[in-house]
């Protein structure tokens, strides 16, 4: 398993310890990991500026276990823990992962192309590393 994906996989164990006693019935319930179309290779954002998050929903199951997505940032391939755009300060959160895009903020973080966005809906994906520029 890879680092990245590891790291994911406790984060949202730890997201469902905060959340408490979820209920856990996933019958007739299908995980969806979008890809994220957009931050990608090649992108070069600044910060500051707004810029919306782009992914595919086409191949969406009916049923999916949770439709709430949130937004954060991670640094070579590791996620903000204490910057703004953390975990603790979700650059998007509370939106359906059905819609597809969602506008963000650029977080004022050091320039460098080592940067990716992370949509979390059943579960974490990173996008290609990208540029963000000052
Ligand atoms: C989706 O959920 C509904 C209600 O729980 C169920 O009747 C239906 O069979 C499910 N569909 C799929 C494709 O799992
Ligand atoms: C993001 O998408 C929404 C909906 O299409 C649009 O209204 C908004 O202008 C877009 N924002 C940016 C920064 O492109
Ligand atoms: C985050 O980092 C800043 C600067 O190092 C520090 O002042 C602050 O206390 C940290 N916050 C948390 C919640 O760790």
């Amino acid at each position: 398993m890879s680092k990245p994906l590891s790291l994911v996989l406790v984060l949202f164990a730890l997201l469902f310890a905060l959340v408490g006693a979820m209920p856990l019935d996933l019958s007739a319930r299908d995980v969806f990991v979008p890809k994220i179309l957009y931050p990608h290779a090649g992108t070069v954002w600044k910060a500051g500026n707004h810029h919306n998050v782009t992914w595919d929903t086409s191949d969406a199951p009916v049923n999916i276990t949770n439709t709430q997505g949130m937004v954060v940032f991670a640094k070579n391939g590791l996620m903000f823990t204490n910057q703004t755009g953390g975990l603790d300060d979700p650059l998007a959160s509370g939106f359906s992962i059905l819609l597809g895009r969602i506008e963000i903020q650029v977080p004022e973080v050091a320039p460098g192309d080592d940067y990716q966005v992370v949509l979390f809906g059943d579960s974490g994906n990173f996008s290609p590393k990208f540029t963000i520029t000052n």
